[in-house]
Formats: structure tokens, sequence, C-alpha cells
């Protein structure tokens, strides 16, 4: 699937890129800084006028999940499975996940299904005396209570590998898929339909855990964001006075580029994060938020260039650290903050790529709270390119290269074993 540049409708001032990280973190952001000002300047419209547009169409977004809280309706949309199943989503349920961008899907998988994987995951790590090996977080990313960890640095249980290559798996992701753009400009950005299977670990908290949660903060890249040639692309219409046109859900550039490398990297491109609740969870012990406004990328993206933010700052977005979401610069979002619903074991969560997200706190949390991490991350040039270095790792049982190098499996003899792959699984691979 070879990617080709679309043309661009009109010549625009060129851009500075850097296809790696910047020596100079400072200069290259002021440099980046001036080169879109100068841009958006040469559309006729000034920085202020395009981030007044975003302001109005945050504000009436913020304004309208604020006031259905106040009225008690969940903010998150829920589809029942058997409707993706079947294809019979009501055009209303996906005209709000649209909206939302992000989405409970009921009964993703059978509940004694999930919890059974649970029972297996534990199994599986206590067969291979992983708390007796365990030698403390290998990132500083999620911080660990105790000596048991909470995130298990774990891909290749037979239950992570059952669930990403089952066929209910694929049918949602292709669903999820199916939200965004793929094509345009003669180019076939990512296969909707053919996962890429990107293994992420598990989350096991137990009753009773005390946790500070996980502040706001998004994935999708940092710095490289504003700073490579693909994203630039990407983001063109927030960065060419046209802001009305972008459009959150157009894959068109994001599949292919790099990203720099650091801690938090995500080599994969994912069009919706997610996860598989392995136990039933309580919408107030501890879980995930978002800002459900899959468009307030767009006042990510431009806030730092408004007068009040120091030349070579972009509101705190530097290399090593996710881009965070703050007080001090994203307040008017963080309003729109919005938790999950209830969720049952089985049950699956997801939420689009850009989207600012965090995971609440709690004290004396209430029953467990397990997840496998499984996202979409649909067959594209990038996956294909980290599918090589996850053949890999799958066939060594090591930890996969986003992540630290852990390589806790490489002796666990009972782990997922390429004898049983099915074509799903063969295929996200890239063994077909
Ligand atoms: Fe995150």
């Amino acid at each position: 699937m070879p990617a080709q540049p679309v043309p661009q409708a009109a010549p625009l001032s060129p851009l500075p890129h850097w296809e790696q990280t910047p020596a100079d973190l400072p200069d290259a952001i002021r440099q980046i800084k001036t080169a879109l000002r100068a841009r958006i300047a040469a559309s006729g419209r000034t920085v202020e006028d395009v981030f007044a547009v975003i302001e109005q169409q945050t504000e009436a977004e913020v304004g309208e999940i604020t006031a259905a809280r106040e009225r008690g309706e969940t903010i998150w949309p829920v589809i029942d499975y058997p409707d993706i199943e079947a294809g019979t989503v009501p055009a209303t349920a996906r005209a709000l996940l649209r909206r939302r961008g992000c989405l409970v899907v009921r009964g993703h998988f059978g509940r004694e299904q999930a919890l059974g994987w649970d029972r297996d995951i534990v199994d599986y790590v206590e067969s291979n005396r992983f708390f007796e090996n365990y030698r403390g977080p290998g990132d500083d990313f999620f911080a660990s209570v105790g000596s048991r960890p909470e995130i298990y640095p774990i891909y290749w249980s037979p239950a992570q590998m059952q669930a990403r290559q089952s066929d209910r798996m694929a049918r949602v992701q292709a669903f999820l898929n199916g939200q965004w753009k793929h094509e345009s400009g003669g180019v076939r950005w990512f296969d909707p339909g053919r996962d890429s299977l990107y293994p992420d670990r598990i989350r096991r908290r137990p009753p009773g855990t005390d946790s500070a949660g996980l502040g706001s903060h998004l994935d999708p890249g940092a710095l490289d964001l504003w700073m490579t040639e693909a994203y630039q692309k990407a983001f063109r219409h927030l960065f060419d006075g046209t802001v009305e046109q972008y459009d959150p859900w157009d894959a068109a550039h994001r599949t292919a580029g790099p990203q720099y490398p650091g801690s938090t990297m995500c080599s994969a491109f994912r069009t919706f994060q997610g996860w598989t609740a392995l136990s039933d969870m309580a919408r107030d012990q501890g879980v995930l938020h978002t800002v459900p406004i899959p468009g307030a990328m767009a006042y990510l993206m431009l806030r730092p260039l408004l007068a009040d933010v120091p030349d070579d700052d972009m509101c705190g977005v530097t290399v090593n650290q996710v881009f965070p979401a703050s007080q001090k610069w994203h307040a008017p979002l963080l309003e729109a903050l919005a938790g999950i619903p209830d969720v049952r074991a089985g049950d699956s969560v997801w939420w689009h790529c850009d989207m600012i997200h965090s995971v609440a706190p709690v004290t004396n949390q209430q029953g467990w709270g397990n997840v496998m991490y499984i996202p979409a991350a649909p067959w594209c040039p990038r996956n294909e390119r980290y599918a090589a270095q996850v053949r890999e790792a799958f066939r060594t049982g090591s930890s996969p290269d986003d992540f630290p190098a852990e390589h806790y499996e490489r002796a666990w003899a009972n782990r997922f074993q390429p004898g049983d792959l099915n074509d799903s699984g063969r295929s996200g691979l890239g063994l077909r």
C-alpha cells in the first residue's frame, strides 16, 4: 500500500520540519511557531481569528456535554455488541459515537468468557512465579503499588492472544475503523478490515487500592505532531487557516510518518485506543475519563500559537513525556471530562486516538479493576513496519519494542504459541 502525497490545493509557505527529534528544542519550537503563524496569516486570517472559531465550536460542545451531565444523562455512547455483529447499529448511535469519539461496547465478550480470561491470566503469571520475580516498574509511566504491579508487563498470555485474534474483536475493530475516512486522493491510508494486533499490557487493580490515577493527557504523539512533515499534512487545515475543514476522522497522512522515539511513544497508528474489561467496574471506582470531543485536537494544536504562551513553549508539550492537557492551558476543555458508565466484565471501552483522557483517583477501591489493553490498530504502512518487531517479540516471548525491555515471558513455556494462531492472528502479525 504505497502512501503517496496528496497534492495541495494551493501553494503554501513551506514549514520547516524535523523527521527526528530536534537537537535544540527551544529553537525548533520558536521556528515552527513563527512558520505556522506566517502560514495562517497568508490565508488572510490571524491565529486569533482561527482560534476564535475553534473556541466557539468547543465551547458549544463543552456546553452540550455539561448540560447533558446535569440532566443526569450518560455521556459515553453505549452500543450492544449484537448490533455491531448484525450490522444493525442505529444511525443515531453511530452519529453519537462520531460526535463523542468514545464508546462502550456492551457484551463484547460473554461475562463468563472475560472472567475466565482473568483467571487464566492469574494462573499464567503464578505458574511462572511472576510475583516472586517481579523487579519493579520498568518505566515511570504507571506507578505500581507496593511490590505487586498494577500494570503487568505481560503480552503473550493465551487469554490476551485469544481476545486479540477473536472474530468478535475483529468485528468491533472494523466497525470502529469504519468511522474513519481511510481513502482519499487515490491513497488507501489503511485497511479497515485488518488489524495489526498491537500487543499491550494488562492491568489488575485489586480491591482496597488507593490510587492517584493518571493526569489528563493524550497519546498520539508530542512535539512530532507539529514538527514532522507527515503530521503537518495530517493537520493541514489547522495550519493553513482553513480550520472549518479540519476532520478528526480523516486518516490522511497519519499512517506512514515517523514518531520521535521516547519512553511514551506508540509506534502504531490507532484509530481508537481501547480496553476490554475483565472485571465489573463501577463508575466511581477510579475509572477512565475522556474529554469526549474529537475536534478538540484543533484547540490543543493551535493553543500554543496564541500570544500568552512563551515563544519556546508548546503548552508544556516536550519529548519523553506524554502530551499533557493542563488547567493552565486547556481549562475550558477539561470541564467536559466525562467518565465511563458502570461496565461489566466482557464490555469493551474505546476512545478516539487524539482524545484527552485521564484515570480518576480512588481510595479503597471496591471490587477489582482489571482490563486487557487492546486498541484498534488497522493495517497500514506504519503498523506493517511495527508488525515485523511484533512478530519477533511474539516468537521469542519478548516485551514489544514500544515497551520497557523487561522480557518476563521469554522462558514461560505456557505462553501462546504460533500453532495457536488462527487466520486473523496470522494476518494481524503479517504472517499471511
Ligand atoms: Fe494514555
